[in-house]
């Protein structure tokens, strides 16, 4: 299951990722979390101390590696240079998925325990290392997401273990495709204006694709907070959390159990789970395959075409759907 957690800077994007990974982990489920957001925090907020974390291989750098082992041998993908962000899959091509060990993983992501999960299962950790101003800017190749979107057109996920990303709602994840790949997308929001006012955004770039969009309102304090979400967000909140002194206990460097969050936040988290799990019925491989072309045709013809010189539709495998594969019995029945 595909999972992003979105929303307007300082929301709690970090800190509801980490949690909510926390909360998988002490079930032992297999989660992938990836640090894709701006600012680069996830692996301090799960733990890891400030030089651990600056010492994780960052994706962005590691594109050509990423590249080269996802073409595989597709025929219609002639190099790794004429491979873009939204190059979909097709035959020949390899897939990834969340509890194999791969070449991908091998150069990109780092097992880690999260801190206050002792007994808890370790996750594999990966970033696409920090943003600088280039990034930023209008050319959209340079993004650094690119190789997370990569690798999520070419995940065959299934039910019961989870695509953490942690994300800004930020323009580059609309440019690209990116703000489609996921299950279950929550938006973090603090009930603020300017909070709901990304997601009003968010839900406008979202109508057209079927993203299945829950808000969780953050650093609630009281019914006014609550009424106010209601009144913005209506049937899409999903749940709120509240402030957290085990969360600014954590910031202080002092994780304690976590089985010692608050009962209230444990249960947000369950219901998010929950929420989570129950997109897996809505989940269409040809919808999903469908998108990744369309914001792939896009995108060759903005930029991708004029920058490697090839004709990138040509990419396109028509015949090809990404989709789980059916388990095969691990002995002979
Ligand atoms: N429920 C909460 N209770 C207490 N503190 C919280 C809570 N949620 C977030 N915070 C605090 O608010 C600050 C911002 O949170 P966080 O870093 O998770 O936001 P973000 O959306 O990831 O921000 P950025 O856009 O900078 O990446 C942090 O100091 C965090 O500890
Ligand atoms: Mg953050």
């Amino acid at each position: 299951m595909k999972i992003a957690f979105v929303g307007k800077g300082g929301s709690g994007k970090t800190t509801l990722s980490s949690l909510f990974v926390r909360h998988l982990a002490a079930q032992h489920l297999p989660v992938v979390a990836v640090d894709a957001d701006i600012n680069q925090h996830l692996g301090v907020a799960l733990g890891l101390d400030e030089e651990e974390a600056a010492a994780l291989p960052a994706m962005g750098a590691r594109l050509p590696l990423i590249k080269e082992y996802l073409r595989g041998t597709n025929p219609r993908i002639a190099s790794a240079e004429t491979m873009i962000k939204t190059t979909p899959p097709g035959e020949g091509s390899r897939l990834l998925r969340i509890t194999e060990d791969n070449p991908v993983y091998d150069a990109c992501a780092r097992r880690v325990r999260p801190g206050g999960v002792p007994d808890g299962g370790d996750v594999r950790l990966l970033a696409t290392g920090p943003f600088t101003e280039a990034d930023l800017g209008v050319a959209c190749y340079h993004s650094k997401v690119g190789a997370v979107e990569l690798c999520l057109n070419h995940l065959v996920d299934g039910r019961g273990e989870f695509v953490v990303v942690d994300m800004t709602a930020g323009s580059d994840s609309f440019a690209s495709g990116m703000f489609t790949r996921f299950d279950m997308t929550f938006l973090v929001a603090e009930p603020t204006r300017k909070g709901m006012a990304v997601y009003r955004q968010y839900k406008e770039y979202a109508r057209d694709y079927d993203v299945q969009l829950r808000v969780v309102g953050n650093k609630v304090q009281g019914q006014d907070d609550l009424d106010f979400l209601h009144a913005e967000a209506g049937d899409d909140l999903l749940v709120t959390v509240g402030h957290s002194d085990w969360v600014r206990a954590m910031e202080k460097g002092r994780v304690r159990p976590f089985s010692e969050l608050e009962d209230a936040n444990h249960k947000a988290l369950r219901m998010m789970q929950e929420t989570a799990d129950a997109s897996y019925g809505l989940r269409d491989w040809e919808r999903y395959t469908r998108q990744m072309v369309h914001f792939h045709l896009k995108n060759a013809e903005s930029w991708g075409n004029a920058k490697t010189g090839a004709d990138l539709a040509a990419q396109v495998d028509p015949a090809f759907v990404l989709r789980e594969e059916p388990v095969r019995a691990s002995r002979p029945v």
